[in-house]
């Protein structure tokens, strides 16, 4: 995990990309959400317009939250915190700069050097009743750099774009890159993330900002074009690594290790003890980083203190399951 967020940085500093901090996982602004859910969250005013004090090219690992899924976590790829890579045009390049980087540091040896034969993408599908086409300029760029017809889907708004984040605002369509996890070496002809969903796994989304939707529900044309692109750091480690779940990565595994200490079990005895440490593990890990944030926020029943007692608490009832009956929730924590 160290290697990957240095080598992302490094990549996107040797093109003029400005480092920027996290931001806090508590929103500064917006009482509409609990927690910072993607690195364009913090962005949101610079994506309006505002100038950043960085400049227009900027580049970031952001501490992120989704708890949509939570009844999901325990399966082999659901976590409710991860950290999400991002390089930002703010008004600056668009896609044949993003697109062509993005391949490149997906393929480069020099970077993460991924077979291209095992990468798909996915483009915005069009959308006639709001005047948006297909994104016929994306799918090109994509066959340029030598991806095949056969390996690009596309797909509707459910899957390829992104915004606003509230009622009105920056929107677009994205274009998305996913790594092949099914069975053989490589995929089959024809398989792409839009025949065969399961078995692609989401890597990477460039954002392309070039709409705003108004009041009326309107699209119109962005005066100021940006990018937004996200990459899941534990998605693209376990493409890396060939692990067969996202809880064998770096940030997971010493947790894992710990509850296997305390409570004797082993993580392959069983579908339900999987289950659980993958339960524990996701759920201490996220109650950590919101209590060691710079706002630090303490379990309670409102709010993201809401969110921080039902994870030690799902996690606590998940240690009794397998079998620990001392408290444990700190010693998880100082893995964290
Ligand atoms: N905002 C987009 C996402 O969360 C890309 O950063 O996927």
């Amino acid at each position: 995990s160290k290697i990957l967020r240095q080598k992302y940085l490094e990549f996107f500093a040797s093109k003029e990309h400005k480092i920027i901090p996290s931001a806090s996982l508590i929103p500064e602004n917006d009482p509409t959400v609990l927690f910072t859910t993607a690195g364009m969250h913090p962005l949101v005013p610079y994506l309006l317009g505002e100038k950043h004090p960085e400049g227009k090219r900027l580049t970031n690992v952001q501490k992120c939250i989704r708890t949509q899924d939570i009844d999901e976590v325990g399966d082999n790829r659901h976590d409710t915190f991860f950290e999400m890579l991002g390089n930002w045009s703010l008004g600056d390049y668009f896609k044949k700069e993003t697109i062509s980087w993005s391949w490149e540091f997906l393929t480069s040896p020099k970077y993460l050097g991924l077979d291209p034969k095992k990468l798909a993408v996915s483009v915005f599908a069009g959308e006639e009743e709001n005047g948006i086409p297909r994104d016929n300029e994306a799918a090109q760029i994509w066959q340029s750099l030598g991806v095949s017809e056969d390996r690009i889907a596309y797909l509707p708004r459910k899957n390829n774009w992104w915004g606003p984040a509230g009622q009105t605002g920056p929107c677009g369509p994205d274009t998305e890159m996913f790594y092949w996890k099914g069975d053989g070496e490589f995929p089959p002809a024809g398989s792409n993330p839009g025949t065969d969903e399961d078995h692609w796994l989401e890597i990477w989304n460039d954002v392309f900002m070039q709409y705003n939707k108004n009041k009326e529900g309107k699209y119109e044309p962005l005066a100021q074009k940006n990018v937004d692109t996200g990459m899941g750091l534990e998605r693209t480690l376990v493409a890396l690594s060939g692990f067969a779940d996202v809880f064998q990565i770096d940030t997971f595994w010493p947790l894992i290790q710990k509850i296997e200490e305390l409570s004797g079990r082993e993580y392959i005895e069983s579908i339900e003890v999987t289950k659980s440490m993958r339960i524990i593990s996701d759920h201490l890990r996220t109650a950590t980083m919101i209590m060691g944030d710079d706002k630090q926020v303490a379990p309670s029943n409102v709010d993201q203190g809401y969110i921080v007692r039902r994870m030690i608490r799902r996690a606590v009832r998940h240690g009794r399951l397998l079998g620990i009956n001392e408290n444990f929730c700190d010693k998880i924590a100082n893995e964290v």
